[in-house]
């Protein structure tokens, strides 16, 4: 049924989020791509499929995972650039955390169907200390990467994944010195895309400290505008 929603626009629907860690663009692009009924393709699942694998890409990012550092472009734009070309990419899709550097935008820009100008950017912004919390009570099923949290989302019963029934765990990168370097990662390397979309793409602020029901009615509100 979603694939018929997607047809039925007769336009692709293409989306980035932009946020730091714990911002809820996980969350949130599950839900817009399952709605819009497109792929949602998240390199941060990717990659983690690739070290549980221990592909030679998951060998590779493994190390700088685990510092909260980010993988090299050239490895995020391959990753990328195969996986939209699949076929059921061709009605849009929702990248979540991707792309993350100037480089990589400018990658996208080169790719079929990567012009900024056919993009929705949804840039979350949250205080530090929400994403603190967020991120230390996250929780994460290692076999099929559904994302609870303990209080705000929590599983139906304490600890058990409620789609694939495996226990859940704590991502390796949500410890405290983890998180810090990811938020500087960041504000170094990430913040400057909001600049570049500025004009390029439709660039809309999103603000993400607010209940899940109530952000993605504004996502939904964006996307609809742009039909
Ligand atoms: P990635 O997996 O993308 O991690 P991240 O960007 O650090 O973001 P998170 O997944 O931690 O947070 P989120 O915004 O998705 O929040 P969530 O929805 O889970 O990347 C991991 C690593 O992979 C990177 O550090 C890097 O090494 C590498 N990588 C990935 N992409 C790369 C790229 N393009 N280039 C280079 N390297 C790359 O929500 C967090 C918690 O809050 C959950 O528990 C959730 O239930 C809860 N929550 C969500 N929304 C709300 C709300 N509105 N209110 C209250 N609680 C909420
Ligand atoms: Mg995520």
């Amino acid at each position: 049924m979603a694939a018929d929603r997607s047809r039925a626009r007769g336009f692709a629907v293409r989306v980035i989020f932009l946020g730091p860690p714990g911002a809820g663009k996980g969350t949130q692009a599950a839900r817009l791509a399952a709605h819009l009924g497109v792929p949602k393709i998240s390199t941060g699942e990717m990659l983690r499929s690739a070290i549980a694998k221990d592909t030679p890409l998951g060998r590779k990012a493994s190390p700088l995972m685990g510092k909260g550092r980010l993988v090299p472009d050239d490895l995020l734009l391959a990753l990328i650039g195969e996986r939209t070309a699949e076929q059921d990419c061709r009605d849009g899709f929702v990248f979540d955390g991707f792309p993350r550097t100037l480089p990589q935008a400018q990658g996208l820009e080169r790719m079929p169907g990567g012009e900024a100008a056919g993009f929705v950017v949804f840039d979350f912004q949250v205080p530090k200390a929400e994403l603190m919390r967020r991120l230390s009570g996250r929780r994460w099923c290692p076999k099929c990467q559904a994302t609870y949290h303990v209080t705000n989302d929590p599983p139906k019963q304490e600890g058990i994944c409620d789609v694939c029934g495996s226990r859940l765990e704590q991502r390796d990168d949500d410890t405290e010195a983890v998180i810090e370097r990811r938020l500087r990662e960041y504000n170094q390397r990430t913040l400057p895309l909001i600049d570049y979309y500025r004009g390029r793409a439709r660039l809309v602020p999103i603000d993400g400290d607010r209940a899940p029901d109530t952000v993605f009615q504004d996502l939904l509100s964006a996307v609809e505008v742009r039909a």
